[in-house]
């Protein structure tokens, strides 16, 4: 093959910047169509797609016809005139001057017409090209891009955890299990504990790394791989935390509406879902949380957890977030606080998105007291000896301190508006899934 050295690649994106200029464009042939002495490519670079128009008249007979001849998704290059075109999607087309094949595409598999989901994860490797998929990427990218900003904006240190962990954080009935020479390990379900201890060291943390949990259900809300962001910060109480959640969400919503107009138009999300993710969000007390259930004629009982069901019918009571808080201590991680008013209840909350995507942040306040501590990892029937680090930090100077995770697909998911996280993750990892 050619070696394309390409100084003067041009990208699609940037077209803007090179009105009446020629330029070198190489991408892929997303579709063409021809009319007479006329042909029509679509070049797809990854930035964007742009027409190009080919005169048989500007390029001659050969070039022309072996245009003619390229298959869906040729590798190309094209040399251009930049042509200002209202009509043109992206305001820009390309008068063609001259054009090469970098490589012939074989019959591709993904075709305009439609195609079952199952084949599509099958060919993800190249379903991500499609102009969706893009779209959705691009957006989960400025999302990962927003988190690290608002929390490295606010002072926080980046501290990561490891992904071999000694023990459950989440509950033993998700941890995956792996052989760590003579011993155990498990892929971690969350760095928590370690943002902990990173909180007493510095104040405030994050982590922002994948987590792993053997969720053996299949629902469109989980995944065995997904990544999440976990602040922690000492000196901090519930409502310390509930704030720190509603700022940081509206600022993830408010970048992607700034920096993806062209992504949320190809995707068709109604923006105004998205203006008013503002702060303040609505906080619910658990209890009036269950009223709401009650009113509605839910199957749920008091005292449990809430069901995906349940928290869309509570989400779907208002147009933003809505953070339910202390939640009954026995449905709820060995970690938390117990509210000293009420001490079946933890200090914890979880903030449920609208349009009935369910929650998307879970936190609290953790329990510092060395004694109430040790007797919740008994009550759990947690191995002690693989706390005792975790437990040092409430011997040597405990503090009142809190923070949370959220899952970066569900929040894709949402501000996407997409029925299923596996298009919010480039190759997702589910309970049936493990290629490509
Ligand atoms: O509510 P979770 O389990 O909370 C924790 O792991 C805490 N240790 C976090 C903390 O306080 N530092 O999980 C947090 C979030 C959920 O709200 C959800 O968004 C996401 O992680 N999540 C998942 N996302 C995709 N697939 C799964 N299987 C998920 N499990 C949790
Ligand atoms: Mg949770």
């Amino acid at each position: 093959m050619k070696q394309y050295i390409n100084r003067d690649k041009i990208y699609v994106e940037d077209l803007g910047k090179y009105a009446n200029q020629v330029v070198s464009l190489y991408g892929w042939l997303y579709n063409k169509r021809g009319k007479g002495k006329l042909a029509f490519l679509l070049l797809r670079d990854g930035t964007g797609i742009v027409q190009c128009v080919m005169s048989k008249g500007d390029v001659g007979e050969e070039i022309f016809n072996s245009a003619a001849e390229i298959t869906q998704e040729s590798a190309i290059k094209i040399i251009g005139k930049v042509n200002a075109d209202e009509r043109a999607p992206g305001g820009f087309e390309i008068h063609v001057q001259n054009f090469e094949l970098v490589s012939k595409s074989q019959e591709y598999p993904i075709t305009p017409k439609e195609h079952g989901t199952t084949f599509l994860m099958d060919h993800r490797h190249l379903w991500l090209r499609s102009k969706k998929q893009n779209a959705i990427l691009r957006i989960r990218h400025t999302i990962i891009k927003a988190i690290r900003d608002f929390f490295d904006g606010e002072g926080f240190t980046l501290i990561d955890a490891p992904i071999f962990t000694p023990a459950a954080c989440e509950g033993t009935s998700t941890l995956f299990e792996t052989d760590y020479f003579e011993d155990k390990a498990y892929l971690t379900q969350s760095g928590q504990l370690y943002m902990e201890a990173g909180a007493m060291a510095f104040g405030k943390v994050y982590c922002f790394g994948p987590t792993f949990r053997a969720e053996k259900s299949k629902t469109r809300r989980h995944l065995t791989e997904f990544w999440m962001v976990e602040p922690e910060v000492a000196f901090m109480d519930l409502d310390g935390d509930m704030e720190l959640a509603e700022n940081f969400v509206s600022y993830i919503a408010r970048c992607v509406l700034e920096k993806n107009r062209r992504e949320l138009q190809t995707i068709e999300r109604d923006i105004s879902k998205l203006e008013s993710i503002k702060a303040p969000f609505p906080r619910l007390h658990y209890d009036e949380a269950a009223e709401i259930l009650k009113k509605e004629n839910t199957e749920f009982i008091y005292g449990d957890d809430f069901g995906a069901l349940d928290e869309t019918v509570i989400s779907s009571q208002f147009d933003r977030p809505v953070m339910v808080h202390r939640y009954p201590g026995a449905v709820k991680a060995f970690y938390m606080k117990e509210d000293p008013e009420d001490k079946s209840r933890a200090l914890g909350f979880d903030m449920l998105a609208p349009e009935g995507y369910g929650e998307v942040i879970g936190g609290g306040q953790r329990e510092d007291d060395l004694d109430v501590l040790l007797a919740k990892i008994k009550e759990h029937d947690l191995p002690q000896e693989a706390f005792n680090w975790y437990l040092d930090l409430r011997r040597y100077g405990s503090v009142p301190h809190a923070g949370f995770g959220l899952g970066v697909e569900r929040t894709v998911a949402w501000l996407c508006g997409l029925h299923h996280v596996r298009e919010t993750i480039p190759f997702a990892r589910l309970m049936h899934r493990l290629t490509p």
